[in-house]
């Protein structure tokens, strides 16, 4: 509501903006958009990797699908959108690794399995923090305003070439998966990742929700650290007391392509920047085997109606 009129303010979309402000802000934005979309042109399916939730193993199920995929003979890429704590040039084993900058564009390195990988990881000195240079007022609305910039030339500046697959590791915190849209209204699918505790359901339901709203419907769910497993256990342990998991699923009517178990070797082995994914028989080389074949057959069409 206006201050004294009482009429409610109308704010503009920057699609709204005229031409005449000088700022050119439609053109920067609708270029910029033209740009990522030219470059994910030649790229198979879009897909990124969310939750919402922090710390539920977003980065492990991206790192190992990855690998998984590239295995059966697919050219994957994978790109780190985490500014402030990216793990994916670790998890890949592209730490180290030298930039190219080509007459393209920023040519990727390639890490376990030949996936390609883009992440700040590889643009930050070994083990330095971020820190913003500026008045600590500002410190919050820059660092936000950085991390869309990098997602931004990570998928439009970087020579991607012919991939099946570019898999999106979108940070934590829900306003991150509206960035990403931003860019990639849509993509061929979310995986949203969730672990069994009742604090992660509420969070994720948020994020399902958001999706939806945002027009996402080829949305699968990966219930990671489903129970405690070990290579030579035949059945995991419980490892967290909530069933969030199959509470999710019912809630919001998505199917559940994958359990993975929580499995202390196959974390340090992807940690270490040498991802199992799905090589062997173990209930987690299984997992990945599930959700390879998973998202190899897509994700149209095998919704249930909530
Ligand atoms: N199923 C699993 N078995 C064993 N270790 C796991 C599993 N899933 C994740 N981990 C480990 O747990 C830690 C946290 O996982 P990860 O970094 O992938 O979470 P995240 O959701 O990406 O976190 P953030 O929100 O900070 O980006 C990592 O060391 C990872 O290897
Ligand atoms: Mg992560």
């Amino acid at each position: 509501m206006g201050p004294t009129t009482g009429e409610p303010r109308k704010v503009r979309g920057y699609a709204e903006v005229s031409h005449e402000t000088g700022s050119e802000l439609l053109e920067q934005v609708l270029g910029q958009r033209a740009r990522v979309s030219a470059r994910l042109d030649t790229i198979g399916a879009v897909i990124a990797v969310a939750s919402g939730k922090g710390g539920v193993g977003k980065s492990a199920v991206t790192a190992n699908l990855a690998v998984s995929l590239a295995r059966r003979g697919a050219s994957v890429g994978v790109v780190d959108a985490d500014l402030n704590g990216p793990s994916l040039g670790r998890m890949l084993g592209l730490r180290g690794s030298k930039l190219v900058d080509g007459s393209e564009g920023v040519v990727p390195p390639a890490g376990a399995d030949g996936v390609l990988g883009m992440s700040s990881e590889l643009l930050l000195k070994e083990d330095a923090p971020l820190r913003w240079k500026g008045p600590d007022s500002d410190r919050f609305i820059w660092q936000g305003v950085t991390e869309a910039a990098m997602l931004r030339e990570f998928l439009s500046d970087v020579v991607w070439g012919e991939l099946d697959y570019l898999l999106v590791d979108v940070p934590p915190g829900t306003d991150k998966i509206g960035r990403f849209l931003d860019l990639v209204p849509t993509p061929a699918g979310v995986l949203v990742v969730t672990i069994p505790s009742e604090v992660a359901l509420s969070v994720v339901s948020r994020s399902v929700a958001s999706l939806r709203e945002a027009g996402v419907e080829s949305i699968g769910i990966v219930g990671n650290m489903s129970g405690y497993s070990s290579p030579d256990a035949e059945h995991p342990l419980p490892l967290f007391s909530g069933d969030g998991i199959r509470r999710l699923t019912e809630s919001t009517g998505l199917e559940l392509w994958a359990e993975i178990p929580f499995d202390p070797g196959m974390g340090s082995r992807t940690d270490r920047g040498d991802p199992p994914g799905a090589s062997d028989d173990s209930v987690f080389g299984r997992a990945f085997q599930a959700l390879a074949d998973r998202v190899e057959q897509g994700f149209g069409g095998r919704e249930v109606a909530p």
